[in-house]
């Protein structure tokens, strides 16, 4: 029988390669489409090395919508998953027209191009971002959004209302999911994927693997004295590869499920809150390494905690995040390794 096939946009990137394996793995074919600006090739390769097929790429940028046409033309495909976007919150406050033009006009011409073409679902890849800093905790998808605090965050609000609007007005000819995550971190157990950061990591987990490798020397905690139990920051930490398999849920409730309404949004995290001290901690008690680490000021834009509930994607998804923070926390340092070449 032929595999369904789902176009994966931002297909070299972090959550998107991990998304192209889990894909596979499921049953499904997948075409990936990266225009290479914060990605590599070697990550394609990763995901042929793991997956045994020959998955097909092409190197396009959404926003050229002649490209993205005739990647349409070529290949047969019902769904897309949309990754392709930038994502650097510091970069979109300074560079606000670049995240503007990239993360919107890419997600106006793939959902076009959906709906001219027939094809029917769509996932979109939204953040918990969206809700800013909530009145209360955890954050249910009935939480409300907040004003964006970045022209990244706000191209997010931005993406929901599109697919939520081009549904309404479809008459049926589209759905969609929005996938709120909270914040992926780890690799491919097989280290042979992870998260590639260029230049100094925004990120905390690729701070902290980069500085137990040697290459930074010295983490900063941004604040100390937050409203929390310790005083450093909370989070949701959930594994990429949890998170790759709930873009397959979605994409099996949309094509296949019971009771689908046109558009459904989803809170995608672990319903648990880890704070940056027991991150810290944790990681280097699982990987027996030191992480050097002061407490400095606080990053501006930070909240001081936020996490999922979960519940919706269980219900209705059949989703749950399966993996440890242990095991998550190990791939990510096998990950790191591989690329430093720590033995
Ligand atoms: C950020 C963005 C979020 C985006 C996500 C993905 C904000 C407010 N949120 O999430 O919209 O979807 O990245 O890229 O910017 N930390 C340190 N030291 C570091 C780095 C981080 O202490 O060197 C702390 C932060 O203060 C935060 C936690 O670690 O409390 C997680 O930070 P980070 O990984 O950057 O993610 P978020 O800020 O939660």
């Amino acid at each position: 029988m032929k595999r369904p096939c789902v176009l994966v946009t931002g297909g070299a990137g972090y959550i998107g390669s991990h998304t192209a394996v889990e894909l596979i793995a499921a049953g499904f074919d997948a075409v990936l489409v990266d225009d290479l600006s914060n990605s590599e090739v070697a990550v394609i390769e990763g995901v042929r090395a793991i997956t045994g097929r020959d998955v097909p790429f092409v190197e396009a940028d959404c926003c050229d919508r002649e490209a993205l046409e005739r990647i349409f033309t070529r290949y047969e495909f019902g769904s897309a998953i949309h990754f392709a976007a930038s994502k650097a919150v510091g970069e979109s406050l300074r560079e606000p027209m670049k995240y503007y033009r990239n993360n919107l006009l890419s997600f106006m011409n793939l959902v076009e191009l959906m709906h001219e073409t027939g094809r029917r679902n769509i996932v979109f890849s939204s953040s918990c971002t969206v809700y800013g800093e909530p009145r209360r905790l955890p954050v249910t998808e009935r939480t409300p959004r907040r004003p964006a605090a970045s022209p990244y965050g706000n191209t997010k609000q931005i993406c929901e209302d599109i697919l939520r609007d081009a549904i309404a007005a479809g008459g049926g000819a589209l759905r969609g999911i929005a996938l709120r995550y909270f914040n992926p971190i780890g690799a491919h157990p097989s280290a042979l994927i992870g998260e590639l950061p260029r230049g100094v990591p925004q990120n905390l987990l690729p701070y902290i693997t980069q500085t137990a490798a040697g290459i930074r020397d010295c983490l900063s905690v941004y604040g100390g004295d937050y409203p929390t139990p310790d005083g450093s920051c909370i989070r949701d930490y959930i594994d990429v590869g949890d998170l790759a398999r709930a873009h397959v849920a979605a994409i099996r409730h949309m094509t296949g499920g019971a009771d689908v309404r046109p558009y459904e949004v989803y809170n995608i995290g672990t319903g648990r809150g880890v704070s940056v001290l027991e991150l810290i901690r944790r990681f280097e008690q699982v990987n027996r390494v030191k992480v050097d680490y002061k407490i400095a000021g606080r990053r501006a834009g930070d909240i001081p905690a936020i996490w999922a509930d979960p519940a919706l994607a269980a219900e209705r998804l059949d989703w749950r995040a399966e993996r440890t923070l242990d095991q998550t926390l190990a791939s990510a340092w096998a990950w790191q390794k591989r690329l430093s070449g720590i033995e």
